[in-house]
């Protein structure tokens, strides 16, 4: 039986987050979607909010036979995955821009945690430039956000404004 984490923000979820889980559902018995809380930042949508968005719109997606649980942790991931008895970190990489980044946090992990792997998937191309930041400021501007995002979020974020 392997474990994954698939680690995140999560705010909000968006079509390229989704496309990631199914990837790593080809790869993985069961993928745990872990929510970070950080207290520090003031999010669009709050923890609660974003488990049961996440919840709703995984019950639509295709995953093949592989268990896909939502939860939320706080403080070191590498804790959090010992904790659940993972065997990898999934993350998706969309351009050369997030591998720098992304590269730190996987040595930093694997130097924590030896024995974790972190695995990279790329998203399909049509995902590629979609980030939730983007999907936040584009809305928060009037944009469409319209297939960036599932339908559920689309609304959710609506009924903040
Ligand atoms: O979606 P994000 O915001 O890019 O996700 C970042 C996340 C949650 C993967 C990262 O901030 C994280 O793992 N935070 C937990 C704290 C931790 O373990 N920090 C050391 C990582 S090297």
């Amino acid at each position: 039986m392997r474990r994954a984490i698939y680690p995140g923000s999560f705010d909000p979820v968006t079509n390229g987050h989704l496309d990631i889980i199914q990837r790593g559902c080809k790869l993985f018995d069961e993928i745990i979607v872990a929510i970070l809380i950080n207290r520090e930042k003031t999010p669009f949508f709050s923890v609660e909010e974003r488990k049961e968005i996440l919840a709703d719109v995984l019950k639509d997606i295709e995953q093949g036979g592989c268990k896909v649980v939502v939860d939320s942790f706080e403080g070191l991931l590498v804790q959090y995955a010992a904790d659940k008895e993972a065997h990898a970190i999934v993350r998706g990489i969309r351009a050369i821009s997030d591998y720098e980044y992304e590269l730190q946090m996987a040595l930093m992990n694997r130097r924590l945690q030896p024995s974790l792997e972190t695995v990279f998937m790329m998203p399909a191309e049509a995902y590629s430039y979609v980030s939730s930041r983007l999907v936040k400021e584009v809305f928060q501007l009037g944009g469409s956000i319209e297939g960036l995002v599932p339908p559920l979020v689309e609304r959710k974020m609506q009924e903040k404004k």
